[in-house]
């Protein structure tokens, strides 16, 4: 059976993803800082499904994190077939006053952690011709936002990224799968202290499990790119066509408190 390492699977979409992975017989690593939350989660999913649950607890902010798991798979022995980039966070502000450390983690999390992880474990994809990688993108790899300015150009990294490497390395028999949610209840949007914000207070919220459901099935098929709701695909599609300075307008607008 597939034994999946996710990232972020102490909260939200990541832990969903960990329990429809568990639910199919598949072991897991599970990585994050929660390590209450993760232990959990490995004593609830091993007595459901008889699965094998690696916790480790790791502060992917820090530079090299990402070498740390590896480091502790490979001791282990452990094979990873599928590698699920989910960790991520937000943080709403002006940029003007927003704190610099809070910013210079989440590019560390969302995109150097996430490009980390895949330059590990590729070379034993390739080698043994098969593996599966998803990594969670956003809506917002397709839209700027003011006032989550950093937080949205970190996904148009990660849309861009995943596409230019599925087409690397889909010759070898390997799939690289971006996830582009909308809106969706997770622990998202208090961390990023966006709760009162136009998109998520104003807005019907998707589901984690719903989305997760949505990309582990477009990562099984090998989806270049999975945006997960109608009303999303119609988005991405449609800011193709209006002036930039308009979508830029109008996200601010669904955005802002
Ligand atoms: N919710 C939305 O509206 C939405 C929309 C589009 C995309 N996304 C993306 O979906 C992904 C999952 O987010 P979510 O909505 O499920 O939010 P969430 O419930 O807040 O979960 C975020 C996960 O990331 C982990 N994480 C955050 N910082 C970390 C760090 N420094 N080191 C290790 N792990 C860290 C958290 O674990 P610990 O706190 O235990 O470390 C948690 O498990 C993110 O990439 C996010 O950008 C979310």
């Amino acid at each position: 059976m597939k034994t999946a390492l996710i990232t972020g699977a102490s909260s939200g979409i990541g832990l969903e993803l960990a329990k429809i992975h568990a639910s199919r017989g598949g072991n897991l690593v599970i990585v994050a800082r929660n390590k209450v939350k993760l232990d959990e989660l490995k004593v609830q999913l091993e007595k459901e499904f008889g699965i094998n649950v690696v916790v480790i607890e790791k502060d992917l902010a820090i530079p090299n994190a990402a070498h740390e798991v590896f480091e502790e798979t490979e001791s282990l022995g452990i094979q990873i077939d599928y590698l699920i980039n989910n960790a991520g966070f937000g943080l709403y502000g002006k940029f003007e006053h927003s704190d610099w450390v809070q910013e210079s983690n989440m590019i560390q999390v969302n995109i150097t952690a996430l490009t980390q992880f895949s330059k590990l474990y590729l070379p034993g994809m390739i080698a043994r011709k098969s593996g599966k990688i998803m990594n969670v993108a956003s809506t917002a790899a397709f839209v700027p936002g003011p006032t989550m300015a950093v937080y949205c150009a970190t996904k148009p990294y990660v849309l861009s990224f995943s596409e230019a490497l599925n087409n690397e390395v889909s010759s070898h028999g390997i799939t690289v799968t971006a996830l582009c949610p909308g809106a969706t209840a997770s622990g998202f949007s208090k961390t990023a202290q966006a709760d009162k914000s136009a998109l998520f207070s104003k807005t019907k919220l998707a589901s984690s499990y719903d989305v997760a459901k949505f990309g582990y099935t477009a990562m099984l098929k090998g989806k270049q790119v999975a945006i997960h709701g109608f009303m999303n695909q119609l988005l991405a599609f449609m800011v193709r066509f209006i002036p930039r300075s308009l979508v830029v307008k109008v996200s601010r607008k669904v955005i802002d408190k």
